[in-house]
Order: structure tokens, then sequence, then C-alpha cells
């Protein structure tokens, strides 16, 4: 399409992002239209229901319920795209691009599934897919891993990639407050997914976990090889114990190379209170990511939230009004040819452990899992055990800190089997990692 003074956009989905796109526009015209030179405007919104009050004035814009309307507008440039789910969003994305369109999308789950066909789609459309606010909220690092970083070999990437785990984690330990009520907030926030789930089991990090890893090292990930685990089964007790050792627990999104193959896990993990990934509060995000050329360096602020994450779509309508984003998105669909880092079996992967277990308060039982264990060559670092109640019949329990020296995810798993099988074990395991 050809540039003009004026850069026509559509928004389609005007929810907590849209209206945060929509105040953006409104409040800066006049320094997007100096940084890009051409007049921004908003010329159509696409709702779900249009009879909605929405918490922005769209003053005369006309407001539509059906796409179509977008589609058959050939004033329209870009489209913001800033609706969540899978369908209908591949099937307007795909509709859009066919129409001639550009789109910019904030919808991670939609570029993790469908990623790879809607961009060779795009690119044998000539089209430019933009997607700065789909990982980490306001943080630009797609635009760091796409252009300022390029110069390097990415040796690692270790990341809290989801605000409302980060939130939830945090506040549980700070007030001591309880899961369910630090969820209800996270929610209240506008921080959480429409289904809060994906937030807490790993699902939202590991998506966007696997689009930076498809960027940094040409690999794509499916959710499957990943090693997930969400944080619902940790307790008040583990941010305690692993704090007194030193540790905060973070939901911690980790892409490494160990020799030739990467390692990828999204996990609750012990991280070094004093790390700044350990110091990363609330809903904050953070990425530290190590080059071969820059070495280590991070970036950290909102992950989640209404202008947050409207600042990075922002970005990404300043990026594609300058003509940079279509540059970038080309770089991108040559990655594709690039030959992909093969991943280290989950088995494989090798780190120390921190292991919670509940078990019934008689003799043996600390003996019967230590030997397990030791067993499968797994070395006790530390044992961990409050003094319980007198309780000498079956109803008293005991819980069991036991902190491991390194060993690897498939020994463990092993182990965790037969511990599992133990008739004096009660309840949750938890297993957590260990980054020192
Ligand atoms: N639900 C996501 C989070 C929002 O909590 O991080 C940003 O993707």
């Amino acid at each position: 399409m050809t540039e003009s003074p004026d850069l026509n956009i559509a928004l389609v989905g005007c929810g907590t992002v849209g209206t945060g796109v929509v105040r953006i526009l409104q409040a800066s015209q006049e320094s997007l239209r100096q940084r890009t030179g051409r007049s921004l405007r908003l010329q159509q919104v696409v709702v779900r229901n249009i009879g909605k009050q929405r918490d922005v004035d769209l003053g005369t814009i006309p407001v539509s319920d059906d796409i179509q309307t977008v589609v058959d507008d050939p004033q329209i440039h870009v489209v913001v795209h800033v609706v969540g789910g899978i369908s209908p969003a591949r099937e307007d994305v795909t509709r859009l691009l066919q129409a001639g369109k550009d789109v910019i999308t904030a919808n991670k789950a939609l570029l993790y599934a469908h990623g790879a066909e809607l961009f060779a789609l795009a690119g044998r459309l000539k089209r430019t897919i933009c997607f700065e606010a789909a990982v980490a909220g306001g943080i630009p690092i797609i635009s760091a891993v796409n252009t300022a970083l390029t110069g390097n070999r990415i040796i690692s990437i270790e990341a809290i990639l989801n605000g409302t785990s980060n939130f939830i984690l945090t506040r549980m330990f700070d007030r001591r407050e309880t899961y369910d009520e630090v969820l209800a907030e996270a929610q209240a926030r506008g921080y959480a997914e429409a289904d809060p789930a994906m937030d807490v089991d790993g699902t939202d990090a590991a998506q966007k976990l696997s689009i930076l890893t498809q960027l940094a090292y040409g690999t794509r990930v499916p959710l499957e090889d990943i090693v997930r685990q969400g944080i619902q089964q940790i307790e008040l007790l583990d941010l305690l114990v692993a704090a007194e050792l030193g540790y905060r627990v973070k939901l911690l999104a980790t892409s490494r190379l160990s020799g030739e193959r990467l390692e990828v896990s999204v996990q609750p993990t012990l991280v070094r209170a004093n790390r700044a990934i350990g110091m990363t509060s609330g809903a904050d995000n953070i990425i530290s990511i190590e080059g071969d050329a820059v070495g280590l360096m991070r970036l950290s602020g909102a992950g989640a939230g209404q202008m947050p994450t409207a600042s990075a779509v922002l970005a990404d309508v300043v990026d594609y009004a300058t003509g940079r984003a279509a540059i970038t998105f080309q770089s991108i669909l040559r990655l594709q040819h690039q030959r992909p880092v093969m991943l280290q079996p989950q088995e494989e992967l090798s780190r120390r452990y921190y292991l919670r277990f509940t078990v019934a308060d008689r003799p043996h039982v600390l003996a019967d899992i230590a030997d397990i264990l030791g067993r499968h060559e797994i070395s006790i670092s530390s044992v961990r055990q409050d003094e319980t109640d007198d309780v000498l019949d079956e109803s008293g329990v005991a819980r069991l800190v036991i902190m491991t020296h390194r060993t690897t995810e498939g020994r463990l798993r092993t182990a965790d089997q037969e511990i599992a099988a133990l008739s004096s074990v009660r309840g949750d395991r938890i297993r957590m990692p260990i980054a020192d």
C-alpha cells in the first residue's frame, strides 16, 4: 500500500487493551504525528457488543460488530487486532491479510498456535504482522530480540513472563494472602487472561517463551516439549521456607543453550532473593538475556495491564507508520531458513531441586523417601521438618522439605513416582528447580 500522509487505522476489540490504545492515540496525537510524519487516524472500531458501556469516548468514530466493514474498507491500512483466544482471531487475521491489510496483534496464544501459518500467508501476500504486545506487556523484548540483539548468538533467556502469577506469588508472600484472594485481585486489575487457568498453569508463559525461543534460536518449541509446571500447588509454606534459605519462588521461563542443545522450561523455581529476577515483584515481568557479544542484559517492567500493553501496541503502530515494521518482519521471515537448535530431552535437564512432601508422622517415613532418592543417585543437600505435635496415631502429618544436589529431571520424575506410591505420602508433592 502506498504511503500516504494519513495512516488509517482500524481497531478490532475495545476491551482492556483496545481502550488503552484509543486513549494513547487520542492523548498523543501530536507527538505521534511528529515522530512518524503522518497523522494516525482511528477510522473504525469493531466490537463484539456495540451496546456495551466503554470508559473511553469514541466520538464520531464508526463502531460496528462486523469485521467485514474493515475488510471491505479500502482506506484502512493497518488493523490493531486486540482480541484474545484462537477463534475468531485466526479467521479475522487471515481475512484481513487477504484483504490487503497489515495487522498488529497482542495475541500470543494465536501466534504460538498459528504464527507459522499466518506469517507464511503474510509473506506470500507481502503484508506485515507486528506483535510487540504479545510478549511481556510493555517491555520491548520483541524489538530487542528482532533488532537490537541480532548481532549476538543468544546463550540464554531467563524470564518472568506472566504478570498474574508473579503478582500472586508476591502478594501471598508479602501480605500472607491466600491464593484465591490474590487471583481475584489480579483479575480485577486486568492482568489475568479471560481464562486465568492459563496464567497459573504456565501455559501463558510457555506460549510467550516459545515465541521468544523461535525468534532467538530459530527453533519452534511446542508446549509439550517444554518442561512445564504451574503455581497452583505452591503454598505459603513453600514461599516461607524458600525465603529462609535465601530464595524467592518465581514462575521462571528458561531457554538456555547447554552445549549445542536447548533446554526449555517454565516452572516455579527458587531464585536467589538478591538477584534481579528474585526482586521482580507484583505484575512486573523481567527478561534476563545473555548474548555472546553483549553479555548479560535485563529488561524489566510492567508485563500486563491496560496501559503497558497499549504502550507496546503503539510502538508497533509507530514502527508500522515509519516503515520499520515491514523491514523487521521480512527479517523474521528469513529466520525460517535458519538451522534450528535441537532440544535437550526433558529428562536430561540438570538442576538442584527443592522437594516438599506432606507425610504421615510415623517412624521410617523419612528413611523411605531418602532411600528412594538414594537408589536413584539423588544426593540430599538439606532436610527440614518443623517439630510436630506429639500425635502417635495415623492422623498426624509432617511437612518435609528436602533440597537436593544437582540431578536430572528424569531421575527425579522416576523417584517421585516411587515416592508417590508410599502409603505414608499424603496430598500434593512439590518439586521446584533451583536457579543459582
Ligand atoms: N495474562 C497475562 C499476564 C497478560 O498475566 O502476564 C499479558 O500477556
